[in-house]
């Protein structure tokens, strides 16, 4: 079978020269409480989140991450109450106002994955320009998850592949992880490195489930507001001394068994 696009890069490529360039997941994670310690209402907590993004993504690229792939809005976020979503729903807009000129002057690529029904048609203006003005840029990746699920995702690649069956576009026998995780939102990244989720949380609420496969996850103690510069090296500090096997083993082990 031919080596899927989505699995890991072979281990050798990262333990050669420089190491290869990142792409790191994000959870966002931590907004609501920040702001209860402080007594203040969720939407300051959530704008200031909107400021640790922007610490984090212009940390980023001097930390060897290339694409950073950010959760904003689950599917399930549609749960909260109908003022905290207007709010959520307001911050693409806040983030892009005051950063959109900047991104695409220091070369990073915009785009917004997840479904674009249920946003307002000003939302996805605002998104589809974003993208339009960065299209062309290729430093860093700035994949913004906005009302996406994984688990939509993955059924909506699914529903898509058995449509093109339907038609006499595909055969069943063509799909394998390759064909499959090119159809996902995903599509176009490399594989996913590592996860990083702060605010002690320690699950992936239906994030990037297919691409974590080999994703080494981090877990830290800190709520997202807080986050800037230092968590992200630590981060990647944390990922640096992880022992990533892809399920093989090392040649020292091998020899050592004799
Ligand atoms: C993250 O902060 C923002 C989104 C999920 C959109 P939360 O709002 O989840 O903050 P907590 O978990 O309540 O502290
Ligand atoms: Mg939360």
């Amino acid at each position: 079978m031919a080596a899927p696009q989505t699995s890991p890069s072979p281990v050798a490529d990262r333990s050669q020269g420089a190491p290869a360039p990142l792409h790191a997941g994000l959870v966002m994670d931590g907004n609501g409480r920040w702001a209860r310690r402080r007594g203040l209402p969720r939407t300051l907590g959530h704008k200031a989140g909107v400021d640790a993004l922007k610490r984090t993504v212009a940390a980023a690229p001097d930390l060897n991450i290339r694409w950073l792939t950010v959760f904003g809005f689950s599917t399930e976020n549609w749960n909260r109450p109908t003022t905290e979503v207007a709010e959520l729903m307001a911050l693409p807009q806040r983030y892009f106002e005051t950063d959109l000129a900047r991104l695409e002057r220091e070369g990073v690529c915009v785009r917004i994955i997840g479904s674009r029904q249920g946003l307002s048609p000003e939302l996805v203006r605002i998104i589809e320009a974003a993208e339009a003005r960065t299209a062309h840029n290729d430093r860093f990746f700035l994949n913004v998850a906005f009302n996406y699920g994984a688990q939509a995702d993955i059924a909506r690649a699914a529903r898509a592949f058995a449509e093109d069956v339907a038609a006499g576009r595909a055969k069943p026998s063509d799909l394998d992880e390759a064909q499959f995780g090119a159809r996902l939102a995903t599509a176009g990244s490399p594989p996913l490195d590592l996860i990083i989720r702060p605010s002690g949380e320690q699950r992936l609420s239906n994030f990037l489930l297919w691409e974590a496969a080999y994703a080494e996850l981090i877990f830290q103690d800190v709520l997202w507001p807080d986050y800037g510069a230092e968590h992200l090296r630590a981060a990647v500090e944390i990922f640096a001394a992880r022992d990533r096997r892809y399920g093989a083993v090392r040649a020292d082990d091998v020899l050592a068994a004799g």
